[in-house]
């Protein structure tokens, strides 16, 4: 996108959990493009980091210290984003909280941890970011989900349950404020290895490799390949499209389930017979 005449105002772009991995990646690229960005998450620490970064690209960046899952704090963000640009072109739920747990090992309050920050916290910023979205007029917001929303997650149902939440919010608010002129979509990462994932999910090289190995591009993405998806649909050339999910995944959530007749065993030997039975 090319970025604004000297005289425009601005564009702002807001991005929970923008200080680290693809949210920071995100940053970056709407950086080059000429917005101003807020960025928000719990670690002062994450926030200046991501700061230092994007300044370095000559954005304004605001940061603020903030925990999605609490409507307050985050009805506090968007004040301070109306008391200081006085406007928000973009929002990116990216905020996110995972961890490999068995669902009969996940107890309530890590549940409602995973849950609480993504379905709620998008929920919350989307619903405190509307009115400036609405001013904006020609708006987005673009959500962060991943394809276990639609498939099936073992090992992180509170993500999955939580990511087909946010795909159905997608959706939903996709219709009900296109009359007010804010498109909603998002974009669904394939595996990508930043420092959170890297400690809360990819722990082993033995994990990495077969997870390649589950990828028809048989690689890890980029964060930046997952920015550049965001980039479009927040910009002009994706003018028309609404309530969509974008997969940036190496091809890894069509390869699931599909038989692969030129490469045995790439997904598993498990048999899908029944237990054999011993004649009664
Ligand atoms: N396995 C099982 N349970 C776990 C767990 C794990 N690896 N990690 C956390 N939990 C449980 C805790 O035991 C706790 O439940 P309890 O009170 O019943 O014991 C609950 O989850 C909340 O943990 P807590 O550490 O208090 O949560 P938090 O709010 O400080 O942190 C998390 C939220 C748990 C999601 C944390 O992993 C996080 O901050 N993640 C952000 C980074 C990230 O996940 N990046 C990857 C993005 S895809
Ligand atoms: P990450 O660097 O760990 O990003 C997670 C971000 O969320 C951090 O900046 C964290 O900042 C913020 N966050 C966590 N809890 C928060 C809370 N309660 N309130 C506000 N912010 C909070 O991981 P990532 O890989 O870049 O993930 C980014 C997005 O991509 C997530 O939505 C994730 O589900 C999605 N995704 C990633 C992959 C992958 O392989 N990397 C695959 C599919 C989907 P603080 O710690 O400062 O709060």
């Amino acid at each position: 996108m090319p970025s604004a005449s000297r005289d425009a105002p601005r564009k702002v772009a807001m991005i929970t959990g923008g200080g680290t991995g693809i949210g920071r990646a995100i940053g970056e690229l709407l950086a080059e493009d000429g917005y101003d960005l807020v960025i928000a998450s719990r670690s002062p620490q994450h926030l200046a980091e991501g700061a230092e970064t994007l300044r370095e690209l000559g954005a304004r960046v605001l940061s603020v210290p903030t925990d999605v899952r609490d409507p307050g704090q985050v009805d506090r963000l968007f004040e301070r984003v109306r008391e200081e640009y006085g406007r928000l072109d973009v929002l990116v739920n990216n905020a996110a909280g995972n961890f490999p747990v068995r669902a009969e090992d996940l107890s309530p309050n890590g549940w409602r941890a995973v849950l609480g920050i993504v379905l709620d916290g998008t929920f919350f910023c989307s619903r405190a970011a509307f009115p400036l979205l609405r001013e904006a007029r020609g708006s987005s917001i673009v959500n962060i989900v991943a394809a276990y929303a639609w498939l099936a997650g073992p090992g992180t149902v509170h993500s999955a349950a939580a990511k087909a939440g946010v795909v159905s919010l997608t959706r939903t608010l996709a219709v009900e404020w296109a009359r007010h002129g804010i498109r909603v979509n998002a974009v669904s990462p394939g595996p990508v290895r930043t420092e959170g994932t890297d400690r809360q999910l990819w722990t082993s090289e033995e994990l990495v490799k077969r997870i390649e190995h589950g990828v028809p591009m048989a690689r890890f993405g980029t964060a930046e390949e997952v920015a550049q998806a965001v980039r479009f649909l927040v910009g002009p050339h994706a003018s028309y499209i609404t309530g969509q999910v974008l997969p940036v995944d190496g091809g890894q959530w069509l390869g699931r389930g599909v038989m692969d007749f030129f490469d045995e065993g790439a997904h598993g030997n498990a048999s899908s017979a029944p237990p054999s039975r011993s004649p009664d």
